[in-house]
């Protein structure tokens, strides 16, 4: 007969659909430090509380170092009749030890077990996450820096609205990163919760000492609540909208950087070692790197879905549906680390054309604003300085030119009626230039905010 942990009450075999099905072993080796050191922690609390002897603690602690050194020297033999990372620990750890291995898991249930695992699993995955997002931005800023003077159309509909500055549009990303970083921290603050002591669902007759072992594994807190301590996967949700929203910002990120590479609009160029070519078109560079990173959003929204689906409607405490919650996690966490990790060099290789730039700012009536503002601080409502430069849009298309192309007679005839006097000035008014760095209003796309800002970023992400 096979030898299972829970083997004693079994008269028969497991079918062999029903161990893989139920193994979980291929993805939840990944946790095998977070489970050593839960059983290490949970082994000194046993020995302080008088629940084991010193010696069995001794045995049982250099038992477990022994499980991990071989473990990361490759040498565990995973198999899928042990189901999952604990058993497969537990074992090798009686085989090595004997005996003293059967009271590690006294008031100890594998359903707290999984979940401390996965729990510090994600508070440590957070801090990575947490560096690739700062990394991230660094390479936003320092490409931002280069670009304070790269004056480029800013869009609305994906029509061109108004002239913004590059270095502007960069740093709204970096806004979308801070916000990642808070969400992702807040997230990490519950997550840092200890369940260990819970047990099975109700708590443990043993006199065990939660806040300790809490304490001990790096945990903010404990549990307050045995059957929620076994069933909340509050974190690994929360864990993975986060993601799904840092791996959203960087979707639009890099939907403009594929239509920013487009010869249609050509703003950037990106190097060939993010690029692919065609095996039939000798022309073709394609943005496949880009593309990817867009293209894998679907994967960890997907991850979410999947999450949430799996908890609707779970009775509590622990059910095995939740072993279902470790696949999205990772996947999400490894899709999101590989795409921040793509972004950023791809983003300080990206090589911006100034002159296509210019040439798009030039055309589109970018400044037609310019105009209407013009009309409005001489006196004018804006509502009918909005509509003249309406006709002298009008008028200037027409003869595929730009307001600044129009003369001053042609000017004054589309503002009949408004009485208020254009003169030259009117010209300078319509340079993009002035356009932008009129923009002083906190948060716009001035110049001199947009250094500002800047040398605020710096200050953040490049601390002393
Ligand atoms: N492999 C399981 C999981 O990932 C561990 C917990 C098993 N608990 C149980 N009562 N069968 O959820």
């Amino acid at each position: 007969k096979q030898h299972k942990l829970w083997g004693g009450r079994f008269a028969e075999n497991t079918h062999q659909m029903m161990e893989r099905i139920n193994a979980s072993i291929d993805f939840d080796k990944r946790l095998y430090r977070q489970d050593i050191a839960g059983s290490k922690a949970h082994a000194a609390m046993l020995a302080r509380q008088g629940v084991i002897s010193a010696a069995d603690e001794a045995a049982i602690q250099a038992g477990l170092d022994q499980v991990l050194a071989e473990i990361e020297a490759g040498q565990m033999a995973w198999r899928q009749s042990l189901e999952d990372i604990h058993t497969h620990v537990e074992s090798r750890l009686a085989q090595i030890i004997g005996a003293p291995a059967g009271r590690l898991h006294t008031g100890r249930s594998r359903n707290d077990q999984v979940a401390t695992d996965l729990r510090l699993w994600v508070l440590e995955a957070g801090r990575e996450l947490d560096q690739a997002l700062a990394e991230y931005q660094r390479a936003l800023v320092a490409l931002a820096e280069k670009h304070v003077d790269s004056i480029m159309p800013g869009y609305t509909h994906l029509q061109r609205a108004q002239p913004v500055v590059l270095a502007h549009h960069l740093l709204a990303y970096v806004e979308m990163a801070w916000r990642d970083r808070g969400r992702l921290a807040d997230c990490l603050g519950r997550a840092a919760i200890s369940p260990l002591g819970a047990a099975a669902l109700a708590g443990t007759t043993f006199p065990l000492d939660p806040r300790s072992v809490a304490e001990a594994l790096g945990f903010e807190g404990v549990f307050a609540n045995s059957l929620d301590a076994v069933s909340d996967r509050d974190f690994a949700a929360e864990f993975i909208f986060v993601l799904g929203l840092v791996q959203v910002h960087l979707s639009r990120l890099a939907e403009e950087l594929i239509i920013w590479s487009t010869s249609e609009f050509g703003f950037v160029t990106l190097s060939d070692a993010f690029s692919t070519g065609s095996s039939i078109m000798p022309q073709k560079k394609n943005p496949d790197a880009a593309e990817l990173i867009r293209g894998k959003t679907g994967r960890v929204l997907g991850d979410l879905v999947g999450i949430l689906t799996v908890l609707k409607g779970l009775p509590l405490a622990y059910n095995k549906d939740m072993q279902e919650d470790k696949e999205p996690v990772f996947d999400a966490h490894d899709t999101v680390m590989d795409c921040l990790r793509v972004m950023s060099p791809m983003l300080a290789d990206l090589t911006v054309r100034a002159d296509r730039l210019a040439q798009a700012v030039g055309g589109g009536f970018l400044n037609a604003t310019e105009l209407a503002d013009y009309l409005a601080e001489r006196g004018a409502p804006f509502r009918l300085a909005h509509e003249a430069t309406g006709r002298a849009v009008r008028l200037a298309e027409a003869g595929d030119r730009g307001l600044e192309d129009l003369t001053l007679d042609e000017l004054r005839d589309c503002c009949g009626g408004l009485a208020v006097d254009i003169d030259q000035t009117v010209y300078q008014a319509l340079k993009p230039e002035r356009a932008v760095d009129r923009r002083t209003s906190p948060g716009g796309t001035a110049r001199a905010n947009v250094e500002r800002a800047l040398k605020e970023a710096r200050k953040r992400l490049w601390p002393e």
